[in-house]
């Protein structure tokens, strides 16, 4: 057996924010992530992080707060928010003083960009590449505090005792051996679930992972039918152009070479939030004014100059995949999945329903994004919440009892483990995840509706059944990774279910839930949080609506760009 007081299962961004801090508070704290914390998806994050710093225009953490209200639609928890965006400035600082490097404006401040929504320019960056810059200042931090790292460790289950958290089961996937890795608190920080969607910006293990795990232990997964579709992704793979490009002034044009976003945002324009630039964009594909299903984002007036200092990855990206070069060439660009506003459900310290478990980072539900995240605020929210949460759960361990190792749950998973490798006949998990992947991207994109979001839910029923027979060809035990494919895919079925059925639910329209059969957002019967609860492999889960928003200060508006 493992032991440790705290766990935090993932080494991106948020994990390993929540590790270096409570090592730093003097906790016997380890990082258990299914690969090396540097090669985390929180690397592909590009365009910056928010703090109102104000030191290209005033600003403050109140119009930060405000922005993301209005950004959130109004469902995001405005305590939490609040939390955030007053910790901000704080966490930039700190981030700083261990050496990360941000770009500068000639007098040495830290340089900010605008980015959608924000009414001030707030996004601190590494030129396109913030995400790498600050996983590798951590890293070094790790390294500073001897912080053990259990890597290639696979986390399948959540422990919990009496009611307490107690770790976690995590397949060794070099040994093939399941390890019960004990501990009084554990902290997921496994990021989101893109893979979920055909076409995605997230990396290959994005797979819902840490959800799908506490959902299964009685952890409810909130507001899981905001999925945020990023404006500008790559129309041959996916890949994420940042909103960087916009942020320094590129434009986004139709066939008819029109900047069609002040049509939909007549103030904003190209940087009005992701769900309104993303409907507006589909809008103009499906009216015809597209170009092979896509429309332009275009750099070339930003010159060669500004281009290479500030965009250069996202020029090499674009080049790699279309052999265009941004300098002298518009690149085709749609929508596509890149974020999930839902999660596990959290408070503001990040302490989920059970004591001693934890959420921070995409995979948790704080409630700061609401129906749609603002740019810049996923890596903030990383790096806010991995503090708040190991703050939390450090003081948690030092007045919480011994607590029991979950032998019981290691067995029953080398048992559940043990009879999917002796599955004869059954489907390759390959072709189940093809089959949740079409019925996600065909159901619940952009602009849903009752006929399609009810078919979806058939066509994932089905899914379910299938994924209940899935088997693996290779039965070894040094890096299976069929198995793994397999594990990963089950997360997968169990996290699209509350999506599909959230956004069935969900009569209204309210940032990134667009539905064409109710256009309106409806606060009077909807301003209220979806709880999803899991009800075994075989049924669909229940909802619950009983969690209220927070409201503070910031009343109800009608939501213009
Ligand atoms: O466009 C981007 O650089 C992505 C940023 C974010 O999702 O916050």
């Amino acid at each position: 057996m493992i032991k440790h007081d705290i766990v935090v299962i993932g080494g991106g961004l948020a994990g390993m924010r929540a590790a270096v801090e409570a090592a730093e508070r003097g906790a016997d704290v380890a990082i258990v992530s299914k690969m090396h914390p540097v090669r985390s998806h929180s690397g592909a994050a590009q365009g910056g992080i928010n703090a109102a710093l104000g030191n290209r225009e005033d600003d403050s953490p109140e119009n930060h707060a405000f922005d993301c209200v209005k950004g959130s639609d109004y469902l995001g928890d405005q305590d939490a928010i609040e939390a955030m965006t007053a910790d901000a400035p704080k966490q930039i600082v700190w981030l700083e003083h261990r050496g990360c490097i941000f770009s500068r404006l000639p007098d040495g401040r830290i340089a900010q960009r605008p980015f959608g929504g924000a009414g001030s320019p707030r996004t601190c960056y590494s030129a396109d590449v913030t995400g790498l810059v600050i996983l590798h200042t951590l890293w070094e931090q790790l390294e500073r505090f001897g912080v053990k790292v259990y890597e290639e460790f696979f986390a399948t289950a959540l422990c919990v005792e009496d009611g307490v958290g107690t770790g976690v089961v995590a397949y060794n996937m070099r040994t093939g051996a399941l390890e019960l890795v004990h501990a009084k608190a554990t902290i997921f920080a496994t990021g989101g679930l893109g893979r979920v969607y055909a076409k995605t910006t997230n990396g290959y293990a994005s797979t819902g992972d840490g959800m799908a795990i506490a959902y299964r232990a009685g952890i409810p997964l909130m507001d899981m039918e905001f999925v945020q579709f990023h404006p500008t992704s790559l129309k041959e793979n996916g890949v994420l152009l940042s909103e960087a490009a916009r942020g320094e002034g590129a434009y986004l044009l139709n066939k008819d070479g029109e900047r069609f976003m002040f049509k939909y945002a007549p103030n904003k324009g190209e940087l009005a939030s992701r769900d309104v630039v993303s409907r507006a964009e589909w809008t103009e594909i499906l009216a015809g004014r597209g170009i092979d299903g896509c429309v332009l984002l275009d750099l070339r007036h930003l010159g060669r100059e500004k281009i290479l200092e500030r965009l250069p990855q996202i020029r090499e990206l674009a080049l790699d995949a279309t052999g265009k070069d941004a300098i002298d060439s518009p690149i085709p660009i749609l929508p596509g999945m890149h974020y999930a506003m839902g999660g596990i459900e959290t408070d503001k310290f990040g302490a989920t329903r059970i004591p001693g478990v934890y959420a921070a980072g995409e995979v948790a539900c704080v409630s700061v994004h609401g129906a749609n995240r603002l740019g810049g605020n996923s890596l903030l929210e990383t790096i806010v919440f991995g503090h708040r949460s190991a703050e939390h759960a450090t003081n948690y361990i030092r007045s919480a009892g011994n607590v029991r190792p979950s032998e019981r749950t290691l067995k029953a998973e080398h048992d559940r483990i043990a009879e999917i490798l002796s599955r004869k006949g059954g489907e390759r998990h390959s072709g189940v995840r093809k089959a949740a992947n079409k019925a996600m991207s065909d159901h619940a994109f952009i602009f849903r509706n009752e006929a399609e979001l009810t078919a979806g839910m058939e066509a994932l029923r089905a899914v379910r059944a299938a994924a209940a027979t899935m088997t693996v060809a290779d039965k070894s035990k040094t890096f299976n990774t069929d198995l793994v494919g397999l594990l990963e895919t089950e997360f997968l079925v169990d996290v699209a279910q509350p999506i599909m059925l959230g956004a069935l639910n969900r009569q209204e329209s309210r940032g990134a839930q667009s539905r064409t059969d109710y256009p309106e957002r409806n606060d009077a019967e909807w301003m209220k949080h979806t709880l999803m609860r899991y009800q075994g492999k075989t049924a669909d889960p229940v909802a619950d609506y009983s969690r209220k928003v927070t409201f503070t200060k910031y009343e109800p508006q009608v939501r213009t760009y």
